[in-house]
């Protein structure tokens, strides 16, 4: 197997590895995963089909300096941020762009950031370091063994065509205790999506990311968080939002987050 060096675009304060590991094929082996290891595939080979075949870094070739989201989903997220993660930490925005959505308030050790397209990197103001890569041609990430706090992945877990490899390689670089908060609403790139993931519904999406989780030996049983719109519930996200609420077009964009911790839940 190749291993490409790590691509730190901005500060070196540290490496982000020392040392080329390539041993993690995360083949299944249902009864005997050690600790980290893939029980077994979550996704069919048809559930991990996209409708467009091309590379991803083709799509992502130019940057999209958009929110994804809506400014409710934004809060909620940020919010939920505010509550599991603490000033100091060592965290990795998985699948990120121009914006990480951390409290801005919260000083970490170092934000580490992973996306397709390095201008959208270069512009997010969090990140002490970033990387390029496509993750369904090679799952590997140069990172060391249990250095991050927190793995976060924002809006974009759809995307994975090889979820279960992903999920294994975030379980070996967080440290035991390390939170993964994957969050998701129900809007995407439909061409790009999976078609596990396309096909569903939110129910079977929570499920779906719950069982990336429990595929991988060692992560605690997952907790969800929604947060639906409900009519005449929350108040609106903006001036627009209040306007187009009123002529009954929108509401906000539902919140769904899974966490789950490396080994246990501190307390
Ligand atoms: C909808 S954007 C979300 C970006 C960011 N997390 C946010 O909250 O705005 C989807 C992101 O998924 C990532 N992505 C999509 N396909 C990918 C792939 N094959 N490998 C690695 N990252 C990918 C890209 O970084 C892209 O910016």
């Amino acid at each position: 197997m190749l291993c490409t060096p790590p691509q730190p675009l901005r500060s070196s304060r540290r490496p982000l590895r020392t040392a080329p590991r390539c041993s993690n094929d995360a083949q299944p082996s249902p009864s005997t995963a050690a600790a980290g290891g893939v029980r077994r595939l979550v996704l069919s080979p048809e559930g991990r089909a996209k409708l467009d075949p091309r590379p991803d870094r083709d799509f992502y070739a130019f940057p999209r300096l958009v929110t994804h989201v809506d400014d409710g989903f934004i809060a909620t997220l940020t919010d939920l941020y505010r509550d599991r993660l603490r000033a100091g930490w060592d965290v990795l925005d998985l699948m990120s762009s121009w914006v990480s959505h951390l409290p801005p308030e919260v000083q970490f050790q170092r934000v580490v950031g992973h996306g397709l397209n390095a201008q959208e990197l270069a512009r997010n103001p969090r990140l002490d370091y970033f990387f390029v890569k496509d993750l369904n041609r090679d799952q590997q990430l140069e990172l060391e063994d249990g250095t991050f706090d927190a793995v976060l992945c924002t809006v974009s877990v759809q995307y994975l065509q090889s979820p279960e490899k992903v999920f294994a390689e975030i379980f070996r670089v967080l440290k035991p205790g390390g939170v993964c908060i994957v969050s998701f609403s129900n809007r995407m790139f439909y061409e790009k999506a999976v078609s596990a993931w396309r096909d569903g519904t939110a129910y079977s999406r929570v499920q779906l990311v719950t069982q990336y989780f429990q595929c991988v030996e060692g992560f605690t049983q997952p907790e969800v968080i929604r947060k639906l719109p409900s009519a005449g519930g929350s108040s609106p996200s903006s001036p627009l939002d209040a306007v187009m609420r009123l002529f009954g077009v929108a509401g906000s964009d539902p919140f769904y987050a899974v966490i789950s911790y490396r080994n246990f839940k501190p307390m």
